[in-house]
C-alpha cells in the first residue's frame, strides 16, 4: 500500500521538478544562483534567488521519496522483481543528477552536461513511471490485440 502512494508522490514530485528546471533553463535563471549547495544568504535566500533554489529544494524532496521508494520496495517480499529493479535504477540516477547538477553549476552551465542533465531527467521519470505503473499493476494487464 504505502509503495504505491510513494511511487505516485515521487511521480508527480519529480514531474514539477522538471516543469520548474524547464522554466529556469528557458528563462536564463541557471547562474541566478551560483553557489552550491546553498544560495548565498544560506537556507532562505533572497527573492531573487527563487526559482532556482524551489529547483533545488524540490530536487531534494525528488530524491527523498525516489530513494525511500527503493527501499520499500527492497524490503518488501511481495514487491515483484521489475519494481525492485526499476526503482533501484531510479535511485541511482537521481543520485547521478544531483550530482550533475552541481557540476553544471560549477561549470557555469556547459552546454554537453545541461544536455546530460536533461537527458538523465528523462531517463529518472521512465523509471519512476514505470515504478508507479507496476506499483499499481497497470503493467500485469496484457494488452490485447484487436486484429
Ligand atoms: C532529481 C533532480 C533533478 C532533476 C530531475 C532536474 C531536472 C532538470 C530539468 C528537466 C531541467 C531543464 C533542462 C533543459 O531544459 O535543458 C533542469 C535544469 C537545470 N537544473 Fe536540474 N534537475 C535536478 C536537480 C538539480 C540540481 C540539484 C541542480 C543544482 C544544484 C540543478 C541545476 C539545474 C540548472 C542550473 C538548470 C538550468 C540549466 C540551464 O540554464 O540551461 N538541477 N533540471
Amino acid at each position: 500500500m504505502a509503495l504505491k502512494y510513494l511511487a505516485l508522490a515521487s511521480l508527480i514530485v519529480l514531474y514539477s521538478l522538471m516543469f520548474i528546471g524547464g522554466y529556469v533553463s528557458s528563462a536564463g535563471l541557471g547562474l541566478s544562483c551560483p553557489e552550491w549547495p546553498l544560495c548565498p544568504n544560506g537556507v532562505l535566500p533572497d527573492a531573487k534567488y527563487f526559482i532556482e533554489w524551489t529547483h533545488r529544494l524540490v530536487a531534494v524532496t525528488t530524491a527523498t521519496l525516489v530513494i525511500v521508494t527503493a527501499i520499500v520496495s527492497w524490503l518488501n517480499k511481495d514487491a515483484h522483481r521489475k519494481i525492485k529493479f526499476t526503482s533501484a535504477f531510479a535511485a541511482i540516477l537521481v543520485v547521478t543528477q544531483i550530482t550533475l547538477g552541481a557540476i553544471v553549476i560549477n561549470l557555469k552551465l556547459h552546454a554537453v552536461l545541461v544536455a546530460i542533465h536533461l537527458g538523465v531527467g528523462i531517463l529518472l521519470f521512465s523509471m519512476v513511471l514505470l515504478t508507479a505503473l507496476f506499483a499499481f499493476k497497470i503493467a500485469k494487464k496484457p494488452i490485447e490485440s484487436t486484429i
